[in-house]
């Protein structure tokens, strides 16, 4: 069932007037530490959103705050040490100034131990509560106030949610949330354990918050979801994510149009077809392989197998002759041999991604791999792993080699701070260094490539 929220939030205005009596200073303070990927981001603005609605100023310090909430991500096990390092340190912040209020959210809080841990050993995080819960912040906010209580709210089943506040971070880049959940439970992955099932928001409330961005004159907008491409299931009206970049695709302006993430097992050629015939969307995409062997695939639960994979890499290319690519990688999977990982290695020579992201396999409990047998040492998949980089540094290099001399239109998004440069990205998703000033951060601009060691590109303005 989906919800609609109009402001205020239940409970918002009690929380104003609880957290101003509280607050240190004149404001009350927040500080918003969001750790994973731009799903957590996107609710990290959201959060946001109804803070500021409250009232609330934010701060990057967290000693400052008066409402400090960390927004977690289970995915490795490295993310989650990292949050009980971080959230163990407000204990000395807590005793300090006792009236600042500590909240934890997100994945990590999803999962029964890690909801346990932080009620036994954190004594001092007032509030613990999950994905799904996040329209509820003023009523725990005032449950911890007003009743002196802890409150932890994990387990929520919520339908979509709609018309939430946002305060983005950025003017010229924006997410749009088309979906949430994820229905794959890939043999690996805790995600479909921490956010639920499948949920497609409506067409048309994607088009009017899209709409909104593109007349604020957001210029790169990111459709968001963990399997962009399952788009539609269980709405009313028939509709796959192609149709709904179409619709997007329609409307006018000087932007551009990415998404994430792609499932290899529902990208479908229609996809790569409206991408070649749209007006916005930048011929690169990011679609996850994870492996390149099939008793591998067949074991992660990918349903999908390496020629599927390689099958849709050739159709977009055949639509999309200059199409980028970049991915996922798993390295060393419960059982997976050195021959096994060679597949992988030479699937990536195969189809030169611009772009890897690598991780080592880590076992998350509750998930099904994390039962499997995983006789290859950790410092074996090291190697592996170094392997991998380095056959990826080579290709990354040639592509950076084949793009000098190139024009490039970039999206200005910041101005690197050790070169001092402006750092531009191109429509393939790579970034530019280049002379510039402030007032173009956030503008497009063009630029010549002038060098590149591996993706490193840095390159000279020029006139169009
Ligand atoms: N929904 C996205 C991925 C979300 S998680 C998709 O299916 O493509 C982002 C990436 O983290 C995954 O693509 C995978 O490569 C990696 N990952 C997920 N679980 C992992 C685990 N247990 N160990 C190591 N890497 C993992
Ligand atoms: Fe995880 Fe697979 Fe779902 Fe991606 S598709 S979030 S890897 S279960
Ligand atoms: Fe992490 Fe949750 Fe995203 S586990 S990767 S923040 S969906």
């Amino acid at each position: 069932m989906d919800t609609h929220f109009s402001q205020p939030l239940p409970f918002s205005g009690d929380v104003a007037e609880i957290m101003k009596t509280r607050a240190r200073g004149s404001v009350p303070m927040a500080y918003i530490r969001t750790y994973g990927c731009q799903q957590n981001v996107a609710d990290g603005e959201k959060m946001k959103g109804i803070l500021a609605e409250m009232g609330f100023q934010f701060t990057e310090t967290p000693e400052d705050a008066d409402f400090i909430l960390f927004n977690t991500c289970a995915v490795r096990e490295h993310a989650e040490d990292r949050v009980f390092g971080n959230v163990g340190a407000l204990k000395n912040i807590k005793r300090r100034y006792p009236s600042v209020m500590i909240a934890v959210c997100g994945c990590m809080t999803e999962q029964e131990h890690v909801a346990e841990r932080l009620k036994r050993s954190f004594p001092f995080v007032d509030i613990v509560f999950g994905t799904n819960a996040i329209h509820r912040l003023p009523e725990m906010m005032y449950t911890a106030a007003a009743d002196s209580k802890r409150v932890f709210l994990r387990g929520e089943q919520s339908g979509v949610i709609e018309g939430l506040p946002v305060r983005r971070d950025k003017t010229s880049h924006g997410w749009v949330t088309v979906m949430t959940g994820c229905d794959n439970f890939c043999s690996y992955c805790i995600v479909p354990y921490v956010r639920g099932r499948e949920k497609s928001r409506k067409p048309e409330d994607i088009v009017r918050e899209f709409q909104e961005l593109v007349d604020a004159g957001y210029k790169e907008i990111t459709l968001l979801g963990q399997n962009v491409n399952s788009y539609g299931k269980g709405l009313s009206e028939s509709i796959n994510f192609a149709e709904l970049l179409r619709r997007l695709d329609s409307i006018d302006g000087d932007y551009r149009i990415r998404f994430m993430t792609s499932h290899p097992k529902d990208a479908s050629e229609e996809l790569f077809t409206v991408m070649a015939e749209s007006r916005h969307i930048p011929h690169c995409i990011h679609l996850p392989f994870q492996s390149g062997n099939d008793r591998v695939l067949k074991e992660m639960n990918r349903k999908y197998d390496r020629e599927k994979y390689l099958s849709l890499i050739r159709f977009a290319r055949s639509v999309m002759p200059d199409i980028s690519f970049t991915s996922d990688v798993i390295i060393g999977f419960p059982g997976e041999t050195y021959e096994e990982f060679r597949d992988t290695l030479s699937l990536i020579e195969e189809v030169e991604f611009t772009n890897l992201f690598t991780f080592i396999y880590s076992p998350r409990v509750g998930t099904k791999a994390a039962e499997m047998p995983d006789p290859v040492s950790h410092e074996e998949k090291t190697k592996w792993f170094a392997e991998l980089l380095r056959v990826q540094e080579e290709i990354a290099s040639r592509r950076g080699q084949s793009m000098i001399g190139r024009k490039e239109r970039v999206l200005v998004e910041n101005r690197e701070e050790k070169s001092g440069l402006l750092a531009g990205r191109t429509a393939g998703g790579l970034i530019v260094l280049f002379p510039g000033e402030d007032c173009q951060i956030g503008q497009y601009a063009w630029t010549e490539i002038t060098e590149a060691r591996g993706l490193q590109l840095k390159g000279l303005p020029v006139s169009e």
